[in-house]
C-alpha cells in the first residue's frame, strides 16, 4: 500500500513511511563542524539555500566539491566551538540522515546586515540551529559537554572507541594503483623504488589481481606465485595489501559465494530471495555483515589455509562497501533489502561498511591468534569505524581543487574520530601534471594516512617516473615522512589512549583565537607542528598564520623563527613544504632513512628541541615493538623530554611501560638558544661525561652529538 517509486526503482516500504527528528540549538555558537563525509569546508555552512547535509553512504562518481551531498561514509557527530567552550552531539542513527543548519547571524539578509552596521554592530547573541532527521530508528542522542575540545574528543571516545594504534608500517608510505598488473610488475616497482632510494612500506593490489573478481583468489596467469611475491617484498620489511570487496560473484564454482549462499548468509530482497545485483564480477550477492555469525564466517576466510597465497605480510583493503550496486537505486541496495531479524537496509544502511571492515579486521586478528595488529583500509564508514583501521576519501580527481579540499575533508574526519584518514595522493581520476603530483606528495606526507593511488586508465606515475627534479622533491617528501615516523607514532598512541586526533584544526589548541575558527587550509599535527600545504599551482610562497601571540614557531628546515599571533608571507618554491615547529616543543625524529620503516626499528633518534621565549621545551616519545599487541601488556616505553634553564632531561613518562629496545639517542638539536655553552655534560646512571657539540650563533642552533644512551635510560645533559 505504501509502495513508492524512486527513479524507476520501487521501494515497497512494508512498514509505511517513517522518520525521526530533533532540533538541536547551540546558543552562543557561530561555528559548527563535523558530520563527515562531505567534500566541503571544515566550518559547516548554513543550508538555507542548499540541500541539507546528507548522510547516506554512496559510491558517488566524480563527486562535486563544496556541496552537502552524501559521500561514502557517515559519522553523525557535530561539534560546536566558541571562545569559551566546545560541545558535541552524536545522533546515533545509521539510517539515511539529513541535517539542516541555520544561524541568526550568518543567515541575515542584506538589509539586516546594513542595519547592524548603522547601529554600530549587532548586539545579538549568535546561535546555530540544527535540525536532524533520519528515515527510521529511534531517537538516541548523546550530548558531549566539553568544556574543551580535548574533553569532547575523550567523551566521544567513551561512546565509540578510539583509533587503535596502527602497526608502524601502516603509518608509512603506501604505493598503490589500479592495478599492478602481475607479479613481475610488483617486483619491478619494488626494485625501482629501491634503485631511486625511495622508501615505501606497502604495495597494493587492486581488483585485477583476482580470478574474475572473486576475492580471496588470484589470477593464476598473472599472479601464479603469490607467496613468493609477498615474501620477496617482505624480505625488505615490506607488506602487501589485496583488495577484498563485499560483493560475491554468483558463481557455483566460487567457494566463498557457495558457502554464504548455502548457509543462508546473503542479504535478501523484499521477497526473501538472495539479493542479486551488479558489481565488478557481474551478477553478485552480498553477505549480511550485520549478522555476527556472518562476520565470524567472513573472518575465518582470512586464515592462511583458507586464503591461499596469503601470508602474515598480507593485509586488506575493503572497497565498494557502501555497498556499491551498479544497478541499484543511487548505485546502492534497495532500501527494502533485508538483513537479519527482518531489519531493512533502510534501518542500518550507513553501518554496512562498518561491519565489513569490522569482520575483516577480526579475520586478521584470528589468523594471528590475536597477536598482530590488523590493518584494513575502508571506503565506507560510520561512527566507530576508527576501531578497525584506516579510511580514505574515495575517488577524488587529479585537480588542484581536490588537493585543496583534502585538508578540510580530513580535518572533519579527524574531528569526528576517524583520525587515520587520507586522500589518494595524486588524485584518482585523470592525470596530474608533475607540479600537482609533487605538491600532492608534499601534502600527503603530512596527512595521517599516506597512500598514492590512481585509476586504471591513467598513465603510470610512480615517483621514479617523474622528471628528475620532481622525483627528487617527491623523494624528499616521502623521506621526510619517514623521518617523522616516531612523532606520528607517538601521536597515534596518544590517539588510542585519549581519543585526540593527530590532525587538528588550530582552534583545538588556540580555543580563544577567533581567526582560526574557520581556518582549514592550515592545521596542527598534535600540538607541535603547524602545516600549511601548498594547494595551488605556480606558488613560490604562501601566507602563513602563526597562532599564539607571544609564541614563536620555527621553520623545520631552516629553523628560521616566526612570531606567533600574526600572518607572514613564507617562501615556498616547489622544493619546500611549509611546516613549522612550535617553540616550546620537542619532536622525536629518525634521520637514517632506509627502504622501509621496519628496517629502521633499531635506529637511533634525533630530538628537535625548539625553545619557547623563556628557553624551555617539552615533548614525548612512545616506543614499542611496532606491530604486536604486547604493548597492551605493558611492553612499551613512554619517554618524557624537557629542556629548561639549560638542562635537558629524559625520563620515563609513566610507571607502567617496560620494554627493551636497541634504539638510542644519537643527537639533540636545540633551536633558539641565545648563547652557546662552554660545556655539555651528560649524566646517566650516576656517571658524568662531556659531550661534543657545535653552536651556531647566527641561527641560535646547538647540536649535541652522540649522547649514545639507550632510549630507555633516564639521563640529563647540563649546558654551562
Ligand atoms: C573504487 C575505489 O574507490 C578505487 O580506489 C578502486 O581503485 C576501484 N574501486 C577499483 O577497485
Amino acid at each position: 500500500m505504501w509502495e513508492e517509486t524512486f527513479k524507476n526503482f520501487p521501494d515497497s516500504k512494508p512498514h509505511g513511511p517513517s522518520s525521526v527528528g530533533v532540533d538541536i540549538s547551540f546558543p552562543g555558537f557561530e561555528h559548527v563542524y563535523g558530520i563527515p563525509e562531505h567534500a566541503d569546508s571544515m566550518a559547516l555552512k548554513t543550508t538555507k539555500s542548499t540541500d541539507p547535509y546528507r548522510l547516506f553512504n554512496l559510491d558517488v562518481f566524480e563527486y562535486e566539491l563544496y556541496n552537502p551531498m552524501a559521500l561514502y561514509g557517515a559519522v553523525p557527530v557535530m561539534m560546536a566551538h566558541n571562545e569559551k567552550r566546545t560541545v558535541g552531539v552524536f545522533w546515533h542513527n545509521a539510517a539515511e540522515t539529513w541535517i539542516d543548519i541555520s544561524s541568526n547571524t550568518a543567515d541575515k539578509n542584506f538589509f539586516s546586515k546594513i542595519a547592524d552596521i548603522v547601529k554600530g554592530g549587532s548586539k545579538e547573541i549568535p546561535q546555530t540551529d540544527t535540525h536532524w532527521i533520519s528515515e527510521s530508528g529511534v531517537i538516541d542522542v548523546f550530548i558531549m559537554l566539553g568544556p574543551s575540545a580535548h574533553d569532547v574528543f575523550y567523551q566521544y571516545a567513551q561512546l565509540t572507541g578510539t583509533t587503535n594504534l596502527p602497526p608502524m608500517f601502516a603509518v608509512a608510505y603506501h604505493q598503490c594503483r589500479w592495478n599492478y598488473n602481475d607479479q613481475d610488475d610488483v617486483k619491478n616497482v619494488d626494485a625501482m623504488l629501491d634503485q631511486y632510494d625511495i622508501p615505501y612500506d606497502v604495495i597494493w593490489l587492486d581488483i585485477e589481481h583476482t580470478d574474475g573478481k572473486k576475492y580471496f583468489t588470484w589470477d593464476n596467469d598473472k599472479f601464479s606465485q603469490p607467496e613468493e611475491m609477498i615474501n620477496n617484498v617482505a624480505s625488505k620489511g615490506r607488506k602487501m595489501v589485496t583488495i577484498v570487496d563485499p560483493h560475491l560473484k554468483r558463481d557455483d564454482n566460487y567457494q566463498e559465494y557457495r558457502e554464504a549462499r548455502d548457509k543462508g548468509y546473503m542479504v535478501k530482497n523484499k521477497d526473501g530471495n538472495d539479493y542479486d545485483g551488479w558489481c565488478w564480477p557481474g551478477s553478485s550477492s552480498w553477505p549480511d555483515f550485520a549478522n555476527p555469525e556472518v562476520r565470524q564466517w567472513w573472518a575465518s576466510k582470512f586464515h592462511y589455509e583458507d586464503y591461499h597465497g596469503s601470508t602474515p605480510d598480507l593485509f586488506t583493503w575493503n572497497d565498494m562497501n557502501e555497498p556499491s550496486v551498479f544497478n541499484g537505486p543511487e548505485i546502492t541496495f534497495h532500501k527494502d533489502v533485508l538483513h537479519m531479524d527482518g531489519y531493512e537496509n533502510r534501518d542500518l544502511h550507513n553501518m554496512y561498511g562498518f561491519y565489513v571492515q569490522q569482520a575483516t579486521a577480526e579475520g586478521q586478528l584470528v589468523r594471528s591468534d590475536n597477536k598482530e595488529r590488523p590493518f584494513v583500509l575502508t571506503r565506507a564508514f560510520f561512527a566507530g569505524s576508527q576501531r578497525y583501521g584506516a579510511v580514505w576519501t574515495g575517488d577524488n580527481m587529479a585537480e588542484w581543487s581536490h588537493l585543496k579540499v583534502s585538508n578540510p575533508m580530513l580535518l572533519s574526519l579527524n574531528l569526528a574520530g576517524i583520525t587515520f584518514s587520507g586522500a589518494d595522493v595524486g588524485g584518482f581520476f585523470k592525470n596530474p601534471d608533475t607540479e600537482l603530483l609533487t605538491r600532492w606528495y608534499q601534502a600527503g606526507a603530512f596527512q595521517p594516512y599516506f597512500r598514492a593511488h590512481a585509476h586504471i586508465d591513467t598513465k603510470r606515475r610512480e615517483p621514479y617516473l617523474q622528471p628528475e627534479g620532481n622525483m627528487k622533491v617527491i623523494r624528499h617528501a616521502i623521506r621526510t615522512r619517514y623521518s617523522y615516523l616516531p612523532f606520528w607514532y607517538t601521536l597515534f598512541y596518544e590517539g588510542e589512549t585519549k581519543g585526540v586526533p593527530p590532525m587538528r584544526p588550530l582552534w583545538v589548541e588556540y580555543p580563544t583565537d577567533r581567526d582560526t575558527f574557520s581556518m582549514d587550509d592550515e592545521y596542527l599535527l598534535g600540538t607541535s607542528l603547524l602545516v600549511k600545504p601548498i594547494t595551488e599551482p605556480s606558488q613560490t610562497g604562501t601566507q602563513v598564520y602563526f597562532p599564539g601571540s607571544g609564541e614563536v614557531w620555527y621553520d623545520v628546515d631552516t629553523f628560521k623563527p616566526y612570531n606567533g599571533g600574526q600572518t607572514t608571507y613564507v617562501e615556498a618554491p616547489l622544493s619546500k613544504i611549509p611546516v613549522f615547529q612550535r617553540g616550546g616543543s620537542i619532536v622525536p625524529r629518525k634521520f637514517r632513512i632506509r627502504r622501509s620503516s621496519s628496517l629502521m626499528v633499531h635506529d637511533p633518534f634525533t630530538l628537535i628541541v625548539c625553545l619557547d621565549k623563556k628557553g624551555a621545551a617539552k615533548g614525548s616519545l612512545y616506543i614499542d615493538d611496532y606491530h604486536t599487541f604486547n604493548y597492551r601488556k605493558g611492553e612499551y616505553l613512554l619517554r618524557d623530554f624537557s629542556f629548561d634553564q639549560n638542562e635537558f632531561h629524559s625520563q620515563s613518562g609513566d610507571q607502567f611501560g617496560n620494554f627493551s629496545t636497541k634504539e638510542w639517542m644519537e643527537r639533540i638539536i636545540v633551536v633558539g638558544l641565545r648563547t652557546g655553552p662552554t660545556k655539555a655534560v651528560l649524566k646517566v646512571k650516576g656517571e658524568e661525561r662531556s659531550l661534543h657539540w657545535e653552536y651556531n650563533s647566527q641561527t641560535g642552533q646547538l647540536i649535541i652529538r652522540k649522547p649514545g644512551v639507550n632510549i630507555a635510560s633516564d639521563f640529563s645533559i647540563k649546558l654551562s
